[in-house]
């Protein structure tokens, strides 16, 4: 499989290793009224580099997002963007922070992006659930670099479609080569888990359905009966029929499309439809609206249907009364990706929040199918706060005066902040986080299901991490004294009915010998922390 190869790209594609771990602080909870919808919570804003970010909700999202989408800068050469990771590397610590500069300008500008994307979408991707799916938006300056990295960090075979979105109508002759009009979106699965894809229907399409019989059945349509294949190649699909007026019907050349079967069925229920005067020489099918299902998505995507960035422009007008954000995208594009990719209880997650427009999305479509999506949004800029929450909070509380008064979607979000890092620079707990991130931190590492994790409140044992039939995972942490796993310890242990055979242990010290552990089922670990000051 072609690869990608770029200056610093050895240096990065591990880089999401040495991400520290932080802790995500709570900074405040907003609730939008009583008297509004309540099917939006739970959602969370984050004000912070989404290399943290993303680093740090793997304990609690690792394989859980079920849509993300993510517009990062594009790399035009107008978005001030700068490189700022702190990879160690002599060449690479030359770029931090210097504003990446325009095409001919700046030798290096590719590089820089490809170095600052892949950590980045190595973290999105263990965040995606077997099933989920990945957006990307972007235009050409990085559309074709990023599918060769989508292909290596996704795999080839998960590349479904790069979807055309026309984000302009009117052309403009102030480009001297080619004018775009489009945006590219690239979509990648997870995993094969994802083997068919739906969305809603489309007015164009309903459009399409009438009922000059009156059926009771309501609006239909109809499609071909005869095979586009001819009868010697289908001999099984070549039969006689009746007309309505017992006249026996044979297709001169081409097999049938449905198997006698059938063709019995659809005449049963009354589906075969030989026009308006029922003397059309074959039948066709009847297709009721009702029991039309989603349609395929396509991937072309016309500004009629899903917005073109001018609206994004509008609807961040109408919400701020002046344009305050620059590069919003229209809800509507965000709305089409989420009905393909979403139902009513899915995690999304935009990293790149920007003005927010993912979580605008997905309060409308909630409150359309009254769903209880909830959003991830990570956002670097101060104006996480002022711009990206502040969206949000005018969404869920309604905005707009007068005939131009938009009510309010409802719901909650916590903005969160990035705090400490897990560990010290000597590799040892930075403790200063609290037990609760530790705890945390630690049933991930162990990869305790979420079902079986316990809470420090549980009724057997405040230090018990998680439990179940087979194995007991034991937190023993004092946050001011040293803590031993003893035969005393071993005894305060009570968990109830539950008889786990095996038991993974952690504590200051062990003194218990190895042949006891071994005939016990327990695992000695030792926390990593600095305890000569006890
Ligand atoms: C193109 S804008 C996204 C616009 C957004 N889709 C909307 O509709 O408003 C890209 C956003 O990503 C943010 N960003 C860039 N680098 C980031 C990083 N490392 N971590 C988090 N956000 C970042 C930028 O500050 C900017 O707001």
């Amino acid at each position: 499989m072609p690869t990608l190869t770029w200056v610093g790209k050895d240096k990065v594609v591990n880089h999401h290793h040495e991400v520290p771990f932080r802790v995500l602080n709570q900074q405040y909870r907003f609730n939008a009224p009583a008297d509004k919808p309540a099917n939006s919570t739970n959602n969370r804003i984050i004000h912070g580099d989404n290399l943290e970010v993303l680093k740090s909700l793997l304990p609690e999202f690792e394989g859980k997002v079920n849509c993300i989408y993510i517009d990062p800068p594009y790399n035009t050469g107008n978005e001030g963007w700068v490189y700022n990771d702190a990879v160690n590397d002599p060449k690479i610590k030359k770029w931090l922070g210097q504003v990446v500069g325009k095409e001919g300008e700046d030798l290096s500008r590719h590089d820089k992006w490809l170095c600052m994307m892949y950590p980045r979408l190595k973290l999105l991707q263990r965040l995606l659930a077997k099933d989920g799916l990945i957006f990307v938006s972007l235009d050409d300056v990085e559309a074709a670099h990023t599918r060769v990295l989508l292909d290596e960090i996704f795999g080839y075979g998960n590349f479904l479609t790069a979807i055309a979105w026309e984000k302009r109508y009117t052309r403009s002759n102030n480009a001297k080569l080619f004018y775009s009009l489009k945006d590219t979106i690239l979509v990648y699965r997870k995993s094969t888990a994802v083997s068919e894809l739906k969305e809603g229907r489309t007015e164009k399409a309903d459009a399409n359905y009438s009922n000059p019989n009156n059926d009771e059945r309501g609006l239909w349509m109809t499609s071909s009966y005869v095979n586009p294949a001819l009868k010697e190649k289908r001999p099984n699909l070549s039969y006689l029929i009746l007309n309505p007026s017992n006249q026996i019907i044979e297709h001169p050349t081409h097999a049938w499309k449905y198997s006698q079967e059938e063709h019995e069925r659809h005449k049963s229920e009354d589906r075969l439809w030989w026009g308006q005067d029922g003397e059309a020489s074959y039948p066709r099918l009847k297709l009721f609206l009702d029991e039309a299902s989603g349609m395929v998505p396509v991937d072309l995507w016309s500004y009629q249907e899903t917005g073109t960035t001018d609206e994004g422009g509008f609807e961040i007008k109408e919400i701020f009364g002046s344009a305050i954000f620059d590069t919003p995208k229209p809800t509507r594009l965000i709305e089409r990706i989420l009905k393909i990719a979403t139902d009513e209880n899915s995690i999304i997650l935009d990293s790149f929040a920007g003005s927010g427009t993912t979580a605008h999305a997905v309060l409308k479509l909630n409150s359309q199918d009254n769903g209880n999506r909830r959003f991830i949004l990570v956002e670097t800029m101060d104006y996480a706060e002022t711009i990206t929450a502040e969206r949000v909070r005018r969404v869920m509380n309604g905005y707009g005066d007068g005939s131009k008064t938009v009510a309010g979607l409802g719901g909650s979000f916590d903005f969160y902040n990035v705090g400490e890092a897990l560990f010290l620079p000597d590799e040892n707990l930075n403790e200063a986080v609290g037990i609760a991130a530790i705890r945390d931190y630690v049933a991930y590492t162990e990869g305790i299901p979420e079902s079986d994790r316990c809470a420090q409140d549980n009724p057997y044992l405040p230090h018990l991490l998680g439990l179940n039939t087979e194995m007991a995972w034991i937190f023993n942490y004092e946050t001011d004294s040293v803590t031993v796993l003893d035969l005393n310890y071993l005894a305060g242990i009570k968990l109830g009915a539950a008889k786990p055979a095996t038991a993974i242990i952690y504590a200051d010290r062990c003194l218990l010998d190895e042949a006891f552990m071994r005939q016990h089922g327990i695992s000695f670990k030792k926390i990593p922390r600095d305890i000569t000051r006890f």
